[in-house]
């Protein structure tokens, strides 16, 4: 997977990029990460890359010519790759999503910053805008690194063979269960005597419980898209 990450600030990638499972993916040419600063791409003597919006108004807007040709420079490997703005009037970025983008070979990430982009960028060149979130960021650079990272650990050998991603949250379309691991009493507290009975399938059930009671207590919206079983629906019929 190629991700080529246009932003006025490339240093903000390069030390979360060296870290853990993705800088070790990075380091086995699993996933490669090109970083080119827009900045390179302005004219004049001061490259310039904003300026005030037309019609007036608060902030700065940045000029279409440096990401333009910023893009242009991107060498497209075949199947073209896709290009992604980041803002926040961008679709929201789903796990469903990430899985997609993990099918393509090539991903160009626009980083915006300022108040946005001129609006003649959307229109040539930008394939999908995407959003993290319902909040306000400075600029796209840490959306860029989430779906990084978000689309890098469904690459096949990304993640090493003891960990999975398949039951992650989201995956089943439900909120993960409680987990616990040594010691069995801390604090007073004790780990749930179910998970030490060495009963498969008692445990199996529990954590479904367990999983549905988080998912309708703190993300019910999840329970309307996903696919629940006959035995999904019993637990929580139970729950409510
Ligand atoms: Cl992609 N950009 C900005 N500036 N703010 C955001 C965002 C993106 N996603 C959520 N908030």
């Amino acid at each position: 997977m190629k991700f080529d990450v246009l932003t006025l600030f490339p240093d903000m990638f390069t030390s979360y990029l060296k870290e853990g499972i993705l800088g070790r993916a990075i380091e086995r040419g699993l996933v490669d990460v090109a970083l080119l600063n827009i900045r390179d791409f302005a004219k004049g003597p001061h490259r310039v890359v904003d300026d005030r919006p037309y019609g007036g108004g608060e902030g700065m807007v940045m000029k279409p010519g440096p990401i333009f040709r910023a893009l242009e420079s991107v060498e497209r490997l075949k199947g073209h790759g896709k290009v992604v703005l980041f803002s926040p009037q961008g679709e929201p970025f789903t796990q469903s999503m990430a899985w997609e983008m993990a099918e393509w070979q090539q991903i160009i990430l626009v980083c915006g910053r300022y108040e946005g982009v001129d609006e003649r960028v959307r229109s040539t060149c930008i394939d999908m805008e995407l959003s993290i979130g319902d909040y306000v960021l400075n600029g796209g650079e840490l959306a860029a690194m989430v779906v990084i990272e978000a689309v890098s650990r469904l690459i096949p050998d990304v993640l090493g063979g003891e960990r999975s991603n398949l039951e992650d949250s989201f995956e089943n379309g439900l909120l993960e269960y409680p987990q616990y691991t040594r010691p069995r009493v801390f604090e007073g507290q004790e780990v749930p005597p179910v998970l030490l009975s060495g009963d498969h399938e008692k445990i199996r059930l529990w954590r479904k419980k367990e999983s549905l009671k988080r998912t309708l207590t703190r993300r019910a919206d999840l329970l309307q898209q996903s696919e629940l079983s006959p035995e999904d629906e019993a637990i929580l019929k139970e729950l409510s």
